[in-house]
């Protein structure tokens, strides 16, 4: 199972295993984070599950359709690493992958 290491908006850092096929947003709601809301449930249409992603796997994650984009746009608490994690399949090639969940709008 690979290994998401996960830090909250008060800079508690945990890392929790999740199962390979799940989004990021699942595999850390599932691990008991109630700051990050999914309030849509995974359709991509409310940004509560706004992550900062490490950089340094940037290159392994899917690329960002149109309307990912859209509704980052959104976010105040955007930048160059922001994505919604319902979006990124967490896979074993992510073993390790860093996120911080991004401030609330
Ligand atoms: S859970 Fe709503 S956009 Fe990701």
């Amino acid at each position: 199972m690979p290994t998401l290491i996960v830090t909250t908006r008060d800079g508690q850092e945990r890392a929790v295993n999740g199962t390979a096929g799940l989004s990021v947003m699942e595999v850390i709601r599932d691990n008991g984070f109630d700051e990050l809301l999914a309030l849509c449930g995974g359709c991509c249409s409310c940004a509560t599950c706004h992550v900062h992603v490490d950089p340094d796997f940037a290159a392994k994650l899917s690329p960002m359709s149109e309307d990912e984009n859209d509704l980052l746009d959104s976010s105040s608490d955007r930048n160059e690493t922001s994505r919604l994690g319902c979006q990124i399949e967490f896979t074993e090639a992510l073993d390790g992958l860093r996120v911080t969940i991004a401030a609330e709008d």
